[in-house]
């Protein structure tokens, strides 16, 4: 058969900007080998975004393409077979998927924080009309994380997924450790290579990670959205200071995104992590991401690669373009569920509260140089049963009387180690905020 005269899929493009321009660009570089995959062509017929510069520059000279401001005609357009949405935020695009799924249309999308939010509606939106919602790129970028989640491990029950999974920030973390730059320099490089949102603070105070990782919960466990219990704490307030503290005691810190199913319910939760520098994971630097998943039957899987940026993200945006391509005659009873799970076998599970959380905590105190602090400091611990891994005291600077003393303990309940850190604050021997930076051994 000739795959090349067989009519092509039409794709309706919305937004071209850093992944928009390299879904076009990679499109077109791979064409051949991607007709070959697919069974036909896939070509990018209509383009709707806001400013047309970049769109008219990037299809000079290419004849069918349509630009346009009006997304609605994109969307509505009767020979669109699929939609693809890369303008993100919330709204116009939840409307325009929305208004894609009611007109039959396939859509493709790498909107973490539209599915997050509203993933339940568009999902059900989707199943009640027969067409596919493909999202690869709105988890991890170029990781084949969803399709690995959703079918790979289709035979495990996942017990809990641990990943890095906002560039970012890792770009951030990575610079500020090797190169010494600062918070604001690191930030502004990210952006620079297309790798921040459009607010970057959903970057670097982890939603962008907590967004992504409401989406792997859902597919992981079998259970519907839920962002809003999901906790997020980002990067933007970590020092220098801890960072070396950190790599002193064998730890790397990463903005580490964590769920667990635990007996009394999901654990949902982002934050800054010490993590043992021996760990494959800790050594993932720069806009890398990577995903460890412990399922019951296989063990630990980890799985590595670019994060962000143009043509990591195109990858899996056209990867999930084939996908639908290869899958759009099938009854729509015969393909993958969209949440891995059938819609109607979800499972209420709770969530658990972040006071309920159980994992380990580096502290860092800064106190009096003075006899019998250390035993009022460990005595409210060990009144919470809170029990120590780790201590060291530094020597105090030259001619100072405070100095800093680092404690690692051992897993608690949350709520007893922000408790007992309320009653060190209280001492008349310890100055300012007690530094608490959650530790996880994933071993
Ligand atoms: P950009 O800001 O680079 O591009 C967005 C594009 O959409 C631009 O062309 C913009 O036009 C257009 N646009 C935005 N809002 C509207 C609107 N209301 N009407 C018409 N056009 C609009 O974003 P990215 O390409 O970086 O990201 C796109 C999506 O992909 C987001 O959901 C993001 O979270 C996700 N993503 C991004 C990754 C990355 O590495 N960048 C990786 C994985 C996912 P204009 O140029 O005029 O502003
Ligand atoms: N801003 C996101 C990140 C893009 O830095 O990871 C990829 O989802």
């Amino acid at each position: 058969m000739n795959h090349v005269a067989m009519k092509p899929i039409q794709v309706g493009l919305l937004g071209m900007g850093t992944v928009g321009l390299g879904t076009w660009t990679v499109l077109r570089r791979n064409e051949e080998e991607i007709v070959r995959r697919a069974g036909r062509p896939i070509r990018i017929t209509r383009i709707g975004t806001r400013s047309l510069d970049k769109a008219r520059a990037a299809t000079q000279g290419v004849a069918g393409v349509h630009l346009t401001h009006d997304l609605e005609s994109v969307v509505q357009h009767p020979d669109v077979d699929i939609v693809v949405e890369l303008i993100g935020g919330i709204e116009p695009a939840r409307t325009l998927v929305l208004q894609a799924i009611a007109a039959g249309k396939h859509v493709v999308t790498a909107n973490k924080a539209l599915l997050a939010m509203h993933g339940n509606e568009i999902f059900a939106a989707a199943h009640a009309r027969g067409v596919m919602v493909a999202f690869e790129a709105a988890v991890a970028g170029g990781i084949p994380i969803i399709k690995a989640l959703r079918e790979g491990l289709t035979a495990n029950r996942i017990e809990w997924i641990a990943g890095i999974i906002n560039g970012t920030s890792n770009f951030i973390l990575s610079e500020m450790r090797a190169t010494g730059a600062s918070f604001e320099s690191a930030l502004a490089e990210a952006q620079a290579r297309g790798y921040a949102e459009a607010d970057p603070t959903f970057d670097v105070e982890g939603i962008d990670a907590a967004h992504k990782l409401t989406i792997m919960s859902a597919i992981a466990f079998g259970v519907p959205m839920h962002f809003d219990a999901a906790y997020a704490e980002g990067i933007s307030k970590l020092t220098r200071e801890d960072i070396r503290y950190a790599e002193e005691l064998g730890y790397r810190i990463k903005l580490l995104a964590i769920t667990r199913r635990a007996k009394a319910g999901i654990e949902l939760r982002v934050h800054p992590t010490l993590i043992p520098t021996k760990r494959l994971i800790a050594n993932v630097e720069g806009a890398m991401n990577a995903v460890l998943v412990q399922g019951d039957a296989v063990g630990p899987t980890l799985y590595s690669g670019p994060g962000a940026g143009a043509e990591p993200t195109a990858s899996a945006v056209i990867a999930d373009l084939v996908d639908v391509t290869r899958m759009h005659t099938a009854d729509p009873e015969h393909r993958v569920p969209h949440l891995a799970f059938q819609p109607d076998q979800l499972s209420d599970t709770p969530f658990l509260p972040m006071g309920e959380v159980v994992t380990s905590y580096y502290l860092r105190l800064r106190v009096l140089d003075r006899p019998g602090v250390l035993a009022d400091i460990t005595r409210i611990l060990a009144d919470r049963d809170i029990s120590i891994d780790a201590m060291v005291q530094k020597e105090p600077p030259e001619g100072e009387d405070q100095t800093d003393i680092i404690l690692l303990t051992h897993r608690t309940v949350e709520k007893r180690v922000m408790d007992a850190i309320a009653h060190i604050e209280a001492l008349a021997t310890v100055r300012g905020k007690v530094v608490r930076i959650r530790l996880e051994a994933l071993n």
